[in-house]
């Protein structure tokens, strides 16, 4: 049967780079596409940043291309990750010839649980001036997360499996994390190091080649995925997957750049190897391959967009990844 696929553009940039992977997917793919909206702009039409009627569909659709949202960001891809089951975010960073990395060496993938730790929503004020917050780390959810990512790490060919933790101080939760992984690698015989993730953070930007894959708790992964981004060029750069055991939600790690929105000039290359992600969960695994080899010949021979020196177009970069193809 063919694979369904629910497009959600969203606002901003997301109603540019969206089509343009859409075009790419369509041209390599046999995908019904069905479209939906969320964001800014539907809240202002319906006062819903996340329509039922998206949230729904998402669920029904075997996988999700999402672009970005704007101010409502959290309203729509909390609960759209949930919807989907994610129980990884999986935010790969690779250096690409012919773009100008600060680290060229670069090649990791965050792989973030992504369901609660410090952003489970428990949040209280307790009396006037003193605020908590709850972390939850459960033993299932460590699992899921730690099983994804010793999987991707073998199915990939990355020997190196780093955990980033923080448990000589969150004791109790991280302590938990940290076994729930040992119990997945000792079932799985896979070997893997532990690191802090301050001192992680540091080792990352002088000696990124020594890391593959970095398996961590939602915060960690966050601000790491973020700072994995800044060594290979940018934001118009880094794709990312939100899966679930039978279902998926792929979108470009960026927002909605108001800042160049409407100018047809936003980098596609995020949005398209988000959907090569998008393509690979599906099991068109080499449609996902010939995507990527397209899409880093145009990143080395251009034509590029100005984030990376250009003057092309959005439409420019897509057509010609769609003509290397
Ligand atoms: P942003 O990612 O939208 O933009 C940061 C910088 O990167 C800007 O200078 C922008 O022009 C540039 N940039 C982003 N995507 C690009 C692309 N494809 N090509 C070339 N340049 C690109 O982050 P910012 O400015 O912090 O947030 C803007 C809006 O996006 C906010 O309303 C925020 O809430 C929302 N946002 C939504 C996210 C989501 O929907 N997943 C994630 C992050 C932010
Ligand atoms: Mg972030």
């Amino acid at each position: 049967m063919t694979d369904s696929v629910l497009v959600v553009p969203g606002d901003g940039v997301g109603r540019e780079v969206v089509p343009a992977a859409v075009d790419v997917l369509d041209a390599v793919a046999d995908l019904e596409f069905h479209h939906a909206e969320a964001g800014d702009r539907v809240e202002r039409e319906t006062g819903e940043a996340l329509p039922e009627e998206t949230r729904r569909r998402a669920i029904d659709a075997d996988a999700t291309l999402f672009g970005a949202a704007g101010e409502t960001a959290a309203d729509v891809v909390l609960p759209l990750r949930e919807a989907v089951g994610s129980v990884a975010n999986v935010r790969p960073a690779r250096a690409y010839p012919g773009v100008d990395a600060l680290r060229p060496q670069t090649d990791l993938v965050v792989i973030r649980e992504n369901t609660e730790g410090v952003y489970s929503g428990i949040e209280a004020e307790v009396a006037d001036g003193v605020t908590t917050l709850t972390r939850v780390v459960t033993a299932e959810a460590s699992r899921r997360v730690a099983e994804y990512g010793f999987e991707y790490a073998a199915e990939h060919g990355y020997d190196q499996v780093t955990v980033a933790h923080k448990a000589n101080v969150m004791r109790t939760t991280d302590g938990q994390f940290l076994d729930a992984v040992e119990a997945v690698a000792t079932d799985r015989d896979a070997d893997y190091e532990t690191t802090l993730v301050d001192a992680l953070a540091t080792d990352l930007l002088l000696r990124p080649a020594a890391y593959g894959v970095v398996i961590c708790p939602n915060l960690a992964g966050d601000v790491l995925s973020d700072l994995a981004a800044g060594l290979v060029g940018g934001l118009g750069l880094t794709p990312s997957a939100n899966v679930g055991p039978d279902n998926g939600l792929f979108e470009p790690v960026h927002g909605s750049a108001p800042d160049i929105a409407g100018e047809g000039v936003a980098n596609p290359a995020a949005t398209i190897l988000s959907g090569a992600m998008l393509l690979e969960h599906l099991g068109h695994d080499e449609s996902a391959t010939d995507v990527r080899a397209a899409v880093e010949a145009v990143l080395a021979d251009g034509p590029r967009t100005p984030d990376l020196g250009g003057d092309a177009s959005t439409e420019a970069v897509s057509d010609a990844v769609i003509e290397r193809l």
